[in-house]
């Protein structure tokens, strides 16, 4: 992979149980708060780079949505992967321009964390192009460095901890679990497939203003322990519920946010209903909602299928995705093309 001056790489989504909001340190993408997520195995990025050999000027950024075709990638994504691109040459010393192409096979910016998968994808290919091996540590600063925070998640696989960290050396995820440790599921009820209206960023730098930001981190040390140790004891009776708070709360202050930022759609809740009437017949399954509309179920394997059957036939569900816990990132041999 390396070598052949192209290297590439694929990278999941990853869903936080405990969510990052608010960034205390914008420059170096330090968050306020510990956030926890589970890293997936089917929503990925696979991004290819290479240098541009003998070129001058900028960094080429190309992008292929799902069922798309490669084109231009969007300014925003475009900025983004440049910006990263800059710390990522900084770190090996290697001198760009380089051509980056990075293919979704799911729906992007609407709240499926397409942005921790590409820019996982984006800094593992980079080590690749440079030669360079990491430690899961590392890429996970790397893939933060992308100014995508819940990125150092998706460096590693299973179940995954980012600590707030006190400087910029400390800020990489940690592996709580590996993911065959519990077979988590996650079906994500795909209410609009379309890019949101608000980035995750602008949402991070709107949190503060809310009047529940403060209150929202003085739940969050009781919270974190709840969710390590339902991890550890592969317990979705004790994480469900504070899942389903957190995932409440990270709303209540983006709507509470000046300006507010509204990110749920009718049907959002449509979904958040049949979530519970799935619970009140007896089905274990707990809904989780980031920067967008969709909701992503929680359930185990035995739930799997009475949940899709329901929520998949909710007119407002326009498509369910399968999706599971996995095991993070790798280089591969097939590069975008
Ligand atoms: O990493 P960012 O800047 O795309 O922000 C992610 C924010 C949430 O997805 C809403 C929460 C999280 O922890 O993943």
């Amino acid at each position: 992979m390396s070598g052949m001056g192209r290297a590439t790489a694929e990278a999941p989504a990853n869903i936080a149980f405990i969510k990052y909001w608010g960034t205390r340190d914008p420059e170096a993408t330090l968050p306020y708060n510990p956030s926890i997520s589970m890293t997936l195995s089917e929503c990925v990025s696979r991004c290819t780079i290479e240098r541009r050999e003998g070129a001058v000027g900028e960094d080429e950024v190309l992008f292929r949505p799902r069922g798309g075709d490669l084109a231009p990638a969007p300014a925003g994504f475009a900025a983004g992967v440049r910006h990263h691109l800059a710390a990522l040459s900084k770190w090996a010393g290697a001198p760009g321009p380089f051509r980056v192409t990075t293919a979704n096979n799911f729906p992007t910016g609407a709240g499926i964390a397409s942005s921790a998968s590409g820019f996982a994808a984006l800094a593992l290919a980079f080590t690749g192009l440079v030669g360079r091996q990491v430690s899961p540590r590392e890429l996970s600063v790397l893939a933060r460095r992308s100014g995508s925070g819940s990125a150092a998640r998706s460096a590693l696989g299973g179940y995954v901890e980012w600590p707030a960290g006190d400087d910029e050396g400390e800020g990489y995820a940690v592996e709580l679990a590996a993911a065959e440790r519990w077979e988590l599921h996650d079906l994500v009820a795909v209410v609009d497939a379309g890019r949101k209206g608000v980035s995750s960023r602008g949402g991070h730098e709107a949190a503060p203003s809310s009047p529940y930001f403060q209150a929202r981190l003085e739940l969050l040390p009781e919270r974190l322990e709840i969710v390590r140790e339902a991890i550890a004891a592969r317990s979705l009776a004790d994480l469900g519920p504070v899942v389903e708070e957190e995932a409440i709360d990270l709303h209540l202050v983006a709507m509470s946010s000046r300006p507010p930022i509204f990110y749920w759609q009718p049907a959002t809740l449509a979904v958040l209903a049949a979530v519970r009437e799935l619970r009140s017949d007896g089905i274990s399954v707990w809904a989780t909602i980031d920067a967008g509309p969709n909701v992503h179920l929680i359930c185990e394997p035995p739930s799997v299928e009475p949940v899709a059957a329901r929520i998949g036939a909710l007119p407002e569900v326009q498509e369910l995705i399968r999706d599971r816990v996995g095991a993070g990132p790798r280089l591969v041999e097939e590069h975008v093309s």
